[in-house]
């Protein structure tokens, strides 16, 4: 009897108070250029039944450690299926599911990062000196340019007890420029966020306690311009063969500590390392960026292109505008944090 009414009791909780499990939020790859998309997969435990599926983008809120999600077009009423498609790097991004009516909601995915080395002017990091590469001891510092006053500075890194952090767990951001700690080896992402949901480049940056390292550009090389990569020893430099190799190939071997690339094509992308003398380096991806050619209208259609893109940007603007209030008026608001004070 006892027993009877404990299983019943289980019965009645799991029904009227279910604990749904948090999803899982998947994509792959992590790292895209512009112009790809990538797929973001909700994975729930129990995935037969009737789900619903919510997708957020995570945007910066930047006087506490966290982030608010915003609900991306299209999921407002929710997906059935668990996929959505991005297009838009670097950003964070989390999901949530639903089923039931009145409906259940699961707890917010963890968020997940898609990061895109490619620069554009509504937000860009830079860092200095500009190279991938640097010694324990250096002075690096990364600076955040862009459509906003206010930035923080993102790591990313499997080295770190939670992962995700900012600057100023390390150090103190100076204005919108952070010094990183270069006391001891490390290898991560960094990126800068402001809290309007602006994400800059995302950078690859390695601190090495070695004796030589790679010079080479930490932000994408455009295409057609000069690049030259060199090697470097921590103390002296010594008169001998060095070796530079592209994707593990040799591409120069003689007395130089330079590469020097005079036009860079896309073919250049690709991994770099030296060797000197029983030394080498860690290897860095180089990127390199194609600037889309663009077409001007020629000066007999440009008045005809004006009107048609006025009438257009009309039509277009209004149900945005309605699209946009509508959207604003149902977004929801929740917040994560990426570091456990
Ligand atoms: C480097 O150059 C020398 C002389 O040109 C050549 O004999 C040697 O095989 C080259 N080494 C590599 C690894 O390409
Ligand atoms: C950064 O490093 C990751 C992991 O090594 C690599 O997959 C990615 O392509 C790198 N991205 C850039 C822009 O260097």
């Amino acid at each position: 009897m006892l027993f009877c009414s404990y299983v019943c009791l289980c019965f009645y909780l799991k029904n009227h108070f279910p604990t749904e499990p948090r999803p899982v939020l998947t994509v792959s790859p992590s790292w895209l250029s512009a112009g790809a998309s990538v797929t973001l997969n909700c994975r729930v435990k129990d995935p037969s039944a009737g789900w619903r599926f919510y997708w957020y983008k995570a945007v910066p809120h930047l006087s506490d450690k966290s982030y608010r999600a915003e609900l991306l077009p299209g999921s407002s009423s929710g997906t059935e299926q668990d996929s959505y498609i991005v297009h838009e790097f670097t950003a964070g991004y989390s999901c949530r599911a639903g089923r039931g009516d009145p409906e259940y909601s699961s707890e917010y995915s963890f968020s997940r990062y898609i990061w895109s080395a490619d620069v554009h002017s509504s937000a860009s990091l830079t860092v200095s000196p500009d190279r991938a590469q640097h010694f324990t001891s250096d002075s690096v510092s990364l600076s955040c340019e862009g459509n906003s006053a206010e930035w923080r500075v993102m790591r990313f890194s499997t080295e770190d007890r939670y992962y995700w952090s900012d600057c100023t767990t390390w150090r103190t951001m100076t204005g919108s420029t952070c010094h990183i700690n270069t006391d001891r080896t490390s290898d991560a992402v960094y990126w800068c966020e402001s809290g309007s949901g602006e994400f800059s480049n995302a950078v690859n940056i390695t601190v090495q306690d070695g004796d030589m390292i790679l010079l080479s550009p930490a932000r994408p090389v455009t295409e057609g311009h000069s690049v030259s990569l060199s090697c470097k020893l921590r103390n002296i430099t010594f008169d001998s063969i060095v070796f530079f190799y592209h994707n593990e190939k040799v591409i120069q071997n003689d007395s130089r500590w330079e590469l020097k690339i005079s036009a860079v094509s896309k073919s250049d992308e690709g991994f770099y390392k030296c060797q000197h003398s029983g030394r080498e380096s860690a290897q860095s991806w180089m990127s390199v960026q194609v600037i889309p050619a663009v077409s001007r209208p020629d000066s007999s259609s440009f008045p005809v292109l004006l009107i048609v893109g006025l009438v257009c940007g009309i039509v277009l603007v209004i149900p945005l505008l309605v699209l946009f209030c509508y959207s604003a008026s149902k977004s929801e608001t929740f917040f994560f944090y990426y570091y456990v004070l």
